[in-house]
């Protein structure tokens, strides 16, 4: 029985920080920010102090061109965002402390890539086939087996859980579709919900909202 999306609407990363945070004012770290900038400009917009960070940042007042590591930032933030970064980070567990001593709430759009199975590889292959045949240059790889090789460094989901559980209290969680940011077809992600919701594919997305334990648990605790 595969685990069902609790909620398979359209809701960008944004507007979905947006409904975690605490009104504004409010400060806001974003991290791994990425060379587009991330979601900081639409907190900025909503009244909030950011700062984001990322060594590809842009430039520009929000932004700094550091890793987490290298952050050193006396003031306290009120919530952390981070948008399919934490998977890459190394280690996981010393970012984690950070980010949790940095402030109290973390807000992530996360990329569960060892949950593909089967069918949910041969649905992409196969989208990304008949994108490319219709010239509308998908952006991600071609072949899921070849990408895999290439990232095997990348934390599964369960590793992710079990690390961020260690310090946080979920209190939101949703699976929800991934693939269609790499197919940008113009149906992708409403397609990949439905599929999800048909219990036909796997959803390899997911959102998280968590508040900071008092006590730090042992990751093997939470497994
Ligand atoms: C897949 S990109 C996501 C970018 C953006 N958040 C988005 O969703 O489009 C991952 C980003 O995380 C950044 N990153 C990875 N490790 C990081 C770290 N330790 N500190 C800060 N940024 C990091 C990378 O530089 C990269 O830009």
């Amino acid at each position: 029985m595969r685990r069902a999306c609790a909620r398979l609407t359209v809701v960008d990363f944004k507007e979905y920080a947006l409904s975690q945070l605490e009104p504004p004012p409010g400060r806001v770290l974003e991290v791994g920010c990425g060379h587009e900038g991330g979601i900081a400009p639409a907190l900025a917009a909503a009244g909030y102090d950011v700062l984001a960070i990322d060594p590809a940042a842009p430039e520009g007042p929000l932004y700094r061109r550091v890793t987490l590591e290298e952050l050193d930032d006396p003031r306290p933030f009120d919530a952390v965002v981070a948008g399919r970064v934490l998977h890459h980070v190394h280690p996981l567990g010393a970012a984690l402390d950070k980010l949790a001593g940095l402030a109290p709430l973390l807000v992530l759009d996360e990329f569960a890539w060892n949950h593909m199975d089967e069918p949910t590889i041969d649905w992409y292959e196969s989208q990304h086939r008949l994108l490319e045949a219709a010239d509308r240059d998908p952006h991600g790889p071609h072949d899921i087996g070849h990408w895999r090789e290439q990232h095997a460094d990348l934390h599964p989901y369960e590793t992710l859980r079990a690390e961020v559980d260690a310090r946080y209290e979920e209190r939101d969680f949703a699976w929800r579709p991934y693939f269609y940011r790499w197919l940008r077809g113009p149906a992708s992600e409403a397609l990949e919900a439905g599929l999800i919701a048909a219990d036909a594919i796997r959803p390899i997305g997911f959102r998280y909202a968590g508040v900071r334990r008092e006590t730090v648990r042992s990751p093997a605790d939470e497994r």
